[in-house]
């Protein structure tokens, strides 16, 4: 799993590297590149090619759509550490975007990755049609915006030091974590220009792989250490977070987190063996440090 990840994690960024080259330089390329790179674990992009294994479909344009995600992603991170969000000052072993450009600037560059995003995605590079190419922005924006990771970063700052109901804390981990991750399941569906029924039964697994995923990034904070985790922990609860683990408690909220795994398993046992990759995602997830 890890070397498939650093293999992910290279190609995307040796395609993400070169897009921007391609571009005029500017004085925010460089605020850019600090939150895009040496990057993270890239695990959106490997679920993005899990269930494109399913489909059958392309290894090269499934890096590029990977690239996009990646930086819808980094932008969202980079927003989520600003002074009036989170208010984090370390993130992926270094100091965040805003400590060490300033919180401007921080701002126009992930203003300027979220677009990136769009660029790539219309770019000629991509080769798809230019109709899947508008479902696919669609799509993202709407996983991006209100209904997805903006809407749900709302709702987590707003439940801050409240007690909020079991429903609604998976609804807003759903929205800030889980979208992203509902549009990297449906691309492989959207480019095989599959019946919206199945396109839907991807989203809804998509957005159980993202709650697992944000359930154990509560976990990493919870138990984990700042040093492998490449960022503060111990801060959610500090700054009176909503999460599972405020309101169940550490041991029912692993038994969730195996539930939640049990339903991804269950939803995606038709397509049988060629899931495995997926199930082997699934583990990544559940038992990692960082
Ligand atoms: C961290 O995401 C923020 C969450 C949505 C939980 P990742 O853990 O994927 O961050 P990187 O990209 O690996 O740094
Ligand atoms: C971040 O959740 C979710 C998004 C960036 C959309 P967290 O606030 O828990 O992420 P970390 O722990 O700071 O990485
Ligand atoms: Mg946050
Ligand atoms: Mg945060
Ligand atoms: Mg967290």
């Amino acid at each position: 799993m890890q070397n498939k990840l650093i293999k992910i994690a290279n190609d995307t960024n040796f395609y993400l590297k070169n897009f921007i080259k391609k571009q005029k330089k500017t004085e925010l390329i460089s605020a850019m590149n600090y939150g895009l790179f040496p990057g993270g674990k890239k695990i959106r992009s490997k679920v993005l090619l899990d269930v494109g294994i399913l489909f059958k479909i392309d290894y090269k344009i499934l890096i590029i759509i990977g690239a996009a995600v990646e930086c819808i992603h980094a932008y969202s991170l980079i927003h989520d550490d600003l002074p009036c969000m989170d208010n984090d000052n370390l993130r992926r072993g270094k100091p965040s975007t805003h400590i060490k450009f300033g919180e401007s600037t921080a701002v126009l560059a992930g203003n300027s990755l979220q677009t990136m995003a769009c660029e790539i995605l219309t770019s000629k590079y991509l080769k798809t049609d230019n109709k899947i190419k508008i479902n696919l922005i669609k799509k993202l924006s709407e996983c991006s915006g209100h209904l997805g990771i903006a809407g749900g970063q709302y709702l987590d700052l707003s439940y801050e030091k409240k007690k909020i109901s079991q429903n609604k804390i998976i609804e807003m981990e759903i929205k800030k974590t889980g979208k992203l991750f509902s549009f990297c399941c449906m691309v492989p569906a959207i480019i095989k220009k599959k019946k919206l029924k199945e396109i839907n039964s991807f989203e809804k697994i998509g957005a159980n792989i993202g709650l697992l995923f944000q359930i154990a990034d509560d976990l990493i904070d919870f138990k984990g250490t700042s040093k492998i985790a490449g960022k503060k922990t111990k801060k959610d609860k500090k700054k009176g977070k909503a999460t599972l683990i405020s309101l169940l408690g550490y041991k029912n909220t692993i038994k969730y987190s195996n539930k939640i795994k049990s339903t991804i398993i269950n939803d995606l046992k038709k397509y049988g063996s060629n899931s495995k990759n997926i199930n082997e995602t699934l583990n990544y997830i559940l038992t990692r440090k960082k």
